[in-house]
Protein backbone atom coordinates (compact mmCIF):
# COMPACT_ATOMS: atom_id res chain seq x y z
CA UNK A 1 0.00 0.00 0.00
CA UNK A 2 1.29 3.54 -0.83
CA UNK A 3 -0.84 5.79 0.66
CA UNK A 4 -2.68 8.84 -1.56
CA UNK A 5 -1.98 12.08 -0.37
CA UNK A 6 -5.27 14.45 -0.32
CA UNK A 7 -5.14 17.76 -1.59
CA UNK A 8 -6.23 20.22 1.10
CA UNK A 9 -9.68 21.18 -0.87
CA UNK A 10 -13.53 20.29 -0.55
CA UNK A 11 -12.78 17.38 -2.37
CA UNK A 12 -9.49 15.99 -0.54
CA UNK A 13 -11.51 16.44 2.88
CA UNK A 14 -14.96 14.47 1.22
CA UNK A 15 -12.59 11.36 0.67
CA UNK A 16 -10.67 11.88 4.08
CA UNK A 17 -14.14 12.20 5.75
CA UNK A 18 -15.71 8.77 3.82
CA UNK A 19 -12.47 6.92 4.27
CA UNK A 20 -12.53 7.59 8.41
CA UNK A 21 -16.44 6.57 8.55
CA UNK A 22 -15.57 3.17 6.29
CA UNK A 23 -12.90 2.52 8.66
CA UNK A 24 -9.86 3.76 7.52
CA UNK A 25 -6.78 5.35 8.51
CA UNK A 26 -6.08 8.87 7.95
CA UNK A 27 -3.32 11.11 8.36
CA UNK A 28 -4.31 14.59 9.34
CA UNK A 29 -2.65 17.76 9.65
CA UNK A 30 -2.96 19.35 13.17
CA UNK A 31 -1.39 22.76 14.06
CA UNK A 32 1.16 20.98 16.60
CA UNK A 33 2.21 17.96 14.62
CA UNK A 34 -0.18 15.58 11.98
CA UNK A 35 -1.84 12.88 14.18
CA UNK A 36 -2.95 9.53 12.53
CA UNK A 37 -6.56 9.33 12.87
CA UNK A 38 -9.44 7.11 13.15
CA UNK A 39 -12.74 6.60 14.80
CA UNK A 40 -12.99 6.67 17.87
CA UNK A 41 -15.74 4.73 18.41
CA UNK A 42 -14.43 1.47 16.33
CA UNK A 43 -12.52 -0.81 17.77
CA UNK A 44 -10.58 -2.64 15.29
CA UNK A 45 -9.95 0.56 13.54
CA UNK A 46 -7.98 1.36 17.17
CA UNK A 47 -6.62 -1.74 16.50
CA UNK A 48 -5.21 -0.70 13.37
CA UNK A 49 -3.79 2.15 14.57
CA UNK A 50 -1.80 0.73 17.28
CA UNK A 51 -0.52 -1.61 14.98
CA UNK A 52 -0.11 0.88 12.05
CA UNK A 53 2.59 2.78 14.60
CA UNK A 54 4.26 -0.36 15.98
CA UNK A 55 2.73 1.41 19.83
CA UNK A 56 2.55 -0.26 22.51
CA UNK A 57 -1.43 -0.86 24.13
CA UNK A 58 -0.54 0.33 27.29
CA UNK A 59 0.06 3.79 25.64
CA UNK A 60 -3.33 5.99 25.40
CA UNK A 61 -4.70 8.16 22.97
CA UNK A 62 -6.09 11.70 22.47
CA UNK A 63 -9.42 11.98 21.80
CA UNK A 64 -9.60 15.19 19.45
CA UNK A 65 -12.67 16.77 18.44
CA UNK A 66 -14.64 20.06 16.86
CA UNK A 67 -14.56 23.11 18.63
CA UNK A 68 -15.02 25.93 16.73
CA UNK A 69 -13.41 29.35 17.73
CA UNK A 70 -15.10 30.67 20.92
CA UNK A 71 -16.78 27.69 21.47
CA UNK A 72 -15.00 25.38 23.42
CA UNK A 73 -17.01 25.07 26.38
CA UNK A 74 -19.98 23.76 24.24
CA UNK A 75 -17.50 21.06 22.60
CA UNK A 76 -16.58 19.74 25.59
CA UNK A 77 -19.99 19.70 27.33
CA UNK A 78 -21.17 17.88 23.72
CA UNK A 79 -17.95 15.01 24.46
CA UNK A 80 -19.39 14.56 27.82
CA UNK A 81 -22.74 14.59 26.75
CA UNK A 82 -22.21 11.49 24.31
CA UNK A 83 -20.72 9.42 27.36
CA UNK A 84 -17.15 9.75 26.77
CA UNK A 85 -16.58 11.83 30.11
CA UNK A 86 -17.92 11.73 33.60
CA UNK A 87 -21.20 13.91 34.03
CA UNK A 88 -19.06 15.18 37.05
CA UNK A 89 -16.97 17.61 34.80
CA UNK A 90 -19.74 19.18 33.66
CA UNK A 91 -20.39 20.26 37.29
CA UNK A 92 -20.18 24.06 37.82
CA UNK A 93 -18.88 25.40 41.16
CA UNK A 94 -16.78 21.95 41.28
CA UNK A 95 -12.96 22.44 40.37
CA UNK A 96 -13.09 19.74 37.93
CA UNK A 97 -15.38 21.89 36.11
CA UNK A 98 -14.97 24.84 36.60
CA UNK A 99 -10.86 24.76 35.90
CA UNK A 100 -11.83 22.34 32.31
CA UNK A 101 -14.93 25.10 31.80
CA UNK A 102 -12.16 28.29 31.88
CA UNK A 103 -9.62 26.25 30.26
CA UNK A 104 -11.33 25.08 26.91
CA UNK A 105 -13.19 28.18 26.83
CA UNK A 106 -9.82 29.87 26.62
CA UNK A 107 -7.74 27.71 24.53
CA UNK A 108 -9.91 25.21 22.56
CA UNK A 109 -9.40 25.17 19.71
CA UNK A 110 -5.95 24.80 20.43
CA UNK A 111 -2.96 22.73 21.54
CA UNK A 112 -4.07 22.07 24.85
CA UNK A 113 -5.60 18.29 25.83
CA UNK A 114 -7.14 18.21 29.32
CA UNK A 115 -7.05 14.28 30.61
CA UNK A 116 -10.50 13.82 32.59
CA UNK A 117 -11.94 11.31 34.29
CA UNK A 118 -13.70 8.75 31.81
CA UNK A 119 -17.45 7.97 30.86
CA UNK A 120 -18.39 4.75 29.76
CA UNK A 121 -18.39 5.31 25.77
CA UNK A 122 -14.43 5.85 25.55
CA UNK A 123 -13.15 2.28 24.55
CA UNK A 124 -10.76 0.80 26.75
CA UNK A 125 -8.40 0.64 24.06
CA UNK A 126 -8.19 4.33 23.42
CA UNK A 127 -7.88 4.59 27.23
CA UNK A 128 -5.49 1.90 27.99
CA UNK A 129 -8.23 1.10 30.75
CA UNK A 130 -7.28 3.83 32.51
CA UNK A 131 -10.09 5.59 34.70
CA UNK A 132 -9.51 8.66 32.53
CA UNK A 133 -9.74 9.82 29.01
CA UNK A 134 -7.39 12.26 27.51
CA UNK A 135 -9.10 15.12 24.83
CA UNK A 136 -8.52 18.23 22.65
CA UNK A 137 -9.64 20.30 20.19
CA UNK A 138 -7.36 20.81 17.18
CA UNK A 139 -7.14 24.41 15.65
CA UNK A 140 -5.97 23.46 12.14
CA UNK A 141 -9.04 24.44 9.67
CA UNK A 142 -8.71 21.44 8.01
CA UNK A 143 -8.96 19.29 10.97
CA UNK A 144 -11.97 21.55 12.11
CA UNK A 145 -13.55 20.72 8.80
CA UNK A 146 -13.37 16.97 9.22
CA UNK A 147 -14.13 16.75 12.70
CA UNK A 148 -17.39 18.58 12.17
CA UNK A 149 -18.06 16.15 8.88
CA UNK A 150 -17.76 13.30 10.99
CA UNK A 151 -20.06 11.79 13.33
CA UNK A 152 -17.64 10.54 15.80
CA UNK A 153 -14.63 11.95 17.62
CA UNK A 154 -11.09 10.76 16.25
CA UNK A 155 -8.06 9.30 17.87
CA UNK A 156 -4.89 10.72 16.91
CA UNK A 157 -1.47 9.81 17.80
CA UNK A 158 1.08 11.51 16.43
CA UNK A 159 1.74 9.95 12.96
CA UNK A 160 4.81 8.26 12.88
CA UNK A 161 6.43 5.10 14.18
CA UNK A 162 6.41 4.71 17.79
CA UNK A 163 9.17 6.51 19.66
CA UNK A 164 9.78 8.49 16.31
CA UNK A 165 10.23 11.93 15.63
CA UNK A 166 6.89 13.63 14.85
CA UNK A 167 5.76 14.61 11.83
CA UNK A 168 5.74 18.00 10.81
CA UNK A 169 4.55 17.92 6.65
CA UNK A 170 2.81 15.50 4.77
CA UNK A 171 5.92 14.70 3.33
CA UNK A 172 7.12 13.48 6.80
CA UNK A 173 4.05 11.38 7.32
CA UNK A 174 4.92 9.96 4.03
CA UNK A 175 8.48 8.64 5.21
CA UNK A 176 7.04 7.27 8.76
CA UNK A 177 4.03 5.38 7.80
CA UNK A 178 3.43 5.94 3.52
CA UNK A 179 3.62 2.28 2.93
CA UNK A 180 1.23 1.55 6.30
CA UNK A 181 -1.72 3.79 5.72
CA UNK A 182 -4.51 4.52 2.66
CA UNK A 183 -4.75 8.61 2.84
CA UNK A 184 -2.31 11.67 4.22
CA UNK A 185 -4.39 14.81 4.05
CA UNK A 186 -2.42 17.37 3.34
CA UNK A 187 -2.58 20.31 5.06
CA UNK A 188 1.06 22.15 4.85
CA UNK A 189 3.66 22.48 7.49
CA UNK A 190 2.63 22.88 11.32
CA UNK A 191 2.27 25.96 13.03
CA UNK A 192 2.89 25.22 15.91
CA UNK A 193 5.46 22.16 15.22
CA UNK A 194 5.37 20.37 18.52
CA UNK A 195 2.98 18.81 20.25
CA UNK A 196 -0.20 19.57 22.45
CA UNK A 197 0.47 20.33 26.12
CA UNK A 198 -1.28 17.91 28.69
CA UNK A 199 -2.72 18.66 31.57
CA UNK A 200 -4.35 16.44 34.18
CA UNK A 201 -7.45 18.48 35.89
CA UNK A 202 -7.79 16.86 39.72
CA UNK A 203 -11.53 16.38 40.50
CA UNK A 204 -10.31 17.53 44.87
CA UNK A 205 -8.18 20.56 43.16
CA UNK A 206 -4.79 20.88 41.33
CA UNK A 207 -3.96 20.15 38.05
CA UNK A 208 -0.97 18.48 36.70
CA UNK A 209 1.29 18.91 33.80
CA UNK A 210 1.88 16.12 32.27
CA UNK A 211 3.43 16.96 28.79
CA UNK A 212 4.91 20.62 28.59
CA UNK A 213 3.84 21.30 24.59
CA UNK A 214 2.72 23.90 22.16
CA UNK A 215 0.72 26.07 25.04
CA UNK A 216 3.26 27.60 27.33
CA UNK A 217 2.65 26.50 31.42
CA UNK A 218 2.18 29.97 31.85
CA UNK A 219 -0.95 30.55 29.95
CA UNK A 220 -2.29 27.98 31.62
CA UNK A 221 -0.93 28.65 35.33
CA UNK A 222 -2.86 32.73 34.58
CA UNK A 223 -6.27 31.18 33.56
CA UNK A 224 -6.21 28.71 36.42
CA UNK A 225 -4.68 31.27 38.67
CA UNK A 226 -2.85 28.28 40.29
CA UNK A 227 0.69 26.27 39.92
CA UNK A 228 0.71 23.22 37.78
CA UNK A 229 2.69 20.81 39.91
CA UNK A 230 4.33 18.55 37.76
CA UNK A 231 3.47 14.64 36.12
CA UNK A 232 6.24 13.17 38.48
CA UNK A 233 4.95 11.38 41.56
CA UNK A 234 6.14 12.04 44.67
CA UNK A 235 9.46 9.89 44.24
CA UNK A 236 10.20 11.39 41.03
CA UNK A 237 9.93 8.69 38.71
CA UNK A 238 7.20 7.33 36.57
CA UNK A 239 5.66 10.39 34.63
CA UNK A 240 1.59 9.40 34.77
CA UNK A 241 1.48 10.04 30.50
CA UNK A 242 2.02 6.25 30.06
CA UNK A 243 3.48 7.13 26.85
CA UNK A 244 5.53 9.84 27.61
CA UNK A 245 9.05 7.93 28.38
CA UNK A 246 11.68 8.95 28.69
CA UNK A 247 13.44 7.60 25.32
CA UNK A 248 11.06 9.20 22.52
CA UNK A 249 11.12 11.22 19.29
CA UNK A 250 14.56 9.27 18.73
CA UNK A 251 16.31 9.79 15.30
CA UNK A 252 18.34 7.13 13.72
CA UNK A 253 21.50 8.43 14.32
CA UNK A 254 22.67 8.79 17.91
CA UNK A 255 21.95 12.45 19.48
CA UNK A 256 24.45 14.01 22.02
CA UNK A 257 22.80 16.78 23.95
CA UNK A 258 25.94 19.21 24.36
CA UNK A 259 26.50 20.82 27.95
CA UNK A 260 25.63 24.27 27.02
CA UNK A 261 26.39 26.79 24.39
CA UNK A 262 27.65 25.24 21.46
CA UNK A 263 30.02 28.35 21.11
CA UNK A 264 31.32 27.47 24.51
CA UNK A 265 34.79 25.90 25.02
CA UNK A 266 33.68 23.04 27.00
CA UNK A 267 31.17 22.45 23.95
CA UNK A 268 33.87 22.60 21.28
CA UNK A 269 36.21 20.72 23.47
CA UNK A 270 33.95 18.24 22.94
CA UNK A 271 32.82 18.39 19.24
CA UNK A 272 36.82 18.60 18.24
CA UNK A 273 37.10 15.48 19.13
CA UNK A 274 34.87 13.85 17.27
CA UNK A 275 35.95 11.86 14.70
CA UNK A 276 32.73 10.47 12.78
CA UNK A 277 31.04 12.14 9.97
CA UNK A 278 28.10 14.30 12.40
CA UNK A 279 25.76 17.26 12.45
CA UNK A 280 24.82 20.08 14.37
CA UNK A 281 21.89 21.50 15.48
CA UNK A 282 22.20 24.94 17.25
CA UNK A 283 19.89 26.88 18.83
CA UNK A 284 20.36 29.95 18.34
CA UNK A 285 23.78 31.09 17.71
CA UNK A 286 25.86 32.07 14.99
CA UNK A 287 27.70 28.65 13.31
CA UNK A 288 30.61 30.52 11.44
CA UNK A 289 31.77 31.16 15.22
CA UNK A 290 31.16 27.65 15.96
CA UNK A 291 33.04 26.77 12.55
CA UNK A 292 35.74 29.03 13.72
CA UNK A 293 36.67 27.91 17.02
CA UNK A 294 36.28 24.20 15.75
CA UNK A 295 39.15 25.76 13.30
CA UNK A 296 41.27 26.93 15.46
CA UNK A 297 41.27 24.21 17.98
CA UNK A 298 42.12 21.87 15.36
CA UNK A 299 39.12 19.32 15.21
CA UNK A 300 39.07 16.41 13.79
CA UNK A 301 36.30 17.05 11.78
CA UNK A 302 33.77 19.87 11.05
CA UNK A 303 30.09 19.09 10.82
CA UNK A 304 28.71 17.61 7.54
CA UNK A 305 25.79 20.18 7.96
CA UNK A 306 25.11 22.47 11.06
CA UNK A 307 21.15 23.93 11.11
CA UNK A 308 20.21 26.36 13.81
CA UNK A 309 17.03 27.00 15.32
CA UNK A 310 16.29 30.38 15.34
CA UNK A 311 18.42 32.49 14.27
CA UNK A 312 16.45 35.57 15.96
CA UNK A 313 16.39 33.42 19.40
CA UNK A 314 12.20 33.60 19.43
CA UNK A 315 11.65 30.23 21.24
CA UNK A 316 8.24 29.66 18.92
CA UNK A 317 10.02 29.49 16.05
CA UNK A 318 12.31 26.94 17.31
CA UNK A 319 9.63 24.86 18.69
CA UNK A 320 8.00 25.01 14.79
CA UNK A 321 11.56 23.95 13.35
CA UNK A 322 12.40 21.48 15.88
CA UNK A 323 11.31 18.34 14.55
CA UNK A 324 11.57 19.00 10.54
CA UNK A 325 15.60 20.37 11.64
CA UNK A 326 15.79 17.30 13.55
CA UNK A 327 14.66 15.15 10.80
CA UNK A 328 17.02 16.76 7.77
CA UNK A 329 19.91 16.21 9.54
CA UNK A 330 19.44 12.87 10.66
CA UNK A 331 18.47 11.51 6.82
CA UNK A 332 21.56 13.39 5.53
CA UNK A 333 23.73 10.89 4.04
CA UNK A 334 26.62 9.50 5.66
CA UNK A 335 25.81 10.92 9.01
CA UNK A 336 26.78 8.54 12.22
CA UNK A 337 26.21 11.10 14.65
CA UNK A 338 23.81 14.38 15.86
CA UNK A 339 25.15 16.75 18.62
CA UNK A 340 22.51 19.81 19.33
CA UNK A 341 23.00 22.78 21.66
CA UNK A 342 20.08 22.48 24.30
CA UNK A 343 17.68 25.35 25.11
CA UNK A 344 19.94 28.19 26.34
CA UNK A 345 18.90 28.85 30.13
CA UNK A 346 17.27 31.93 29.53
CA UNK A 347 14.56 30.17 27.55
CA UNK A 348 14.76 27.15 29.12
CA UNK A 349 12.11 26.44 32.08
CA UNK A 350 9.85 29.27 30.26
CA UNK A 351 7.00 29.58 26.98
CA UNK A 352 8.04 26.88 24.34
CA UNK A 353 11.52 26.56 25.66
CA UNK A 354 10.19 23.80 28.31
CA UNK A 355 8.53 21.71 25.63
CA UNK A 356 11.78 21.83 23.32
CA UNK A 357 14.04 21.28 26.36
CA UNK A 358 11.34 17.71 26.93
CA UNK A 359 12.15 17.06 23.23
CA UNK A 360 15.66 17.61 22.44
CA UNK A 361 16.56 15.18 25.96
CA UNK A 362 14.37 13.03 25.18
CA UNK A 363 15.04 12.49 21.53
CA UNK A 364 18.87 12.02 23.34
CA UNK A 365 18.11 9.30 25.74
CA UNK A 366 19.76 5.93 24.65
CA UNK A 367 16.76 3.14 24.87
O1 LIG B 1 -0.48 17.60 19.67
C1 LIG B 1 -0.83 16.45 19.96
O2 LIG B 1 -1.29 16.15 21.05
C2 LIG B 1 -0.71 15.41 18.84
C3 LIG B 1 -1.63 15.79 17.69
C4 LIG B 1 -1.66 14.76 16.59
O3 LIG B 1 -2.91 16.08 18.18
N1 LIG B 1 -1.00 14.10 19.33
C5 LIG B 1 -0.14 13.41 20.14
O4 LIG B 1 -0.53 12.13 20.43
O5 LIG B 1 0.89 13.89 20.57
P1 LIG B 1 0.48 11.02 20.99
O6 LIG B 1 -0.32 9.77 20.94
O7 LIG B 1 1.72 11.02 20.21
O8 LIG B 1 0.70 11.43 22.48
C6 LIG B 1 -0.38 11.30 23.37
C7 LIG B 1 0.07 11.32 24.77
C8 LIG B 1 0.77 10.04 25.20
O9 LIG B 1 1.98 10.33 25.84
C9 LIG B 1 -0.22 9.41 26.16
O10 LIG B 1 0.41 8.69 27.15
C10 LIG B 1 -0.96 10.62 26.71
O11 LIG B 1 -1.09 11.45 25.60
N2 LIG B 1 -2.30 10.24 27.19
C11 LIG B 1 -3.37 9.84 26.47
N3 LIG B 1 -4.40 9.52 27.27
C12 LIG B 1 -4.00 9.71 28.53
C13 LIG B 1 -4.59 9.56 29.82
N4 LIG B 1 -5.84 9.11 29.96
N5 LIG B 1 -3.85 9.88 30.91
C14 LIG B 1 -2.59 10.34 30.77
N6 LIG B 1 -1.97 10.49 29.58
C15 LIG B 1 -2.65 10.18 28.48
MG1 LIG C 1 3.67 10.88 19.76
Amino acid sequence: MKALVLPGTAQGLEIAARALTEGELVAIPTETVYGLAGNAKDERVLADLFDAKERPRFDPLIFHIAAAPGHGVRALEKFANDGFLDPAVLQKKSWLGDASRALVERFWPGPLTLVLPRGPNALDLATSGLPTVAVRAPAHPLAQALLSQVPFPLCAPSANRFGRISPTSASDVAAELGDRIPFILDGGRCAVGVESTIIAIQPDGGARLLRPGGLPVEAIEATLQTKLTSGKNQEGAAVEAPGNLASHYAPRCKLTLLPGLATDSVSVSILAKVNLPYALLLFASDPMNVTDALRQSQSLRLPVRTLVLTERSNPTEAANRLFSCLRDLDSQEGIEGLYAEPVPSRFQLSGLGYAIQDRLSRAATET
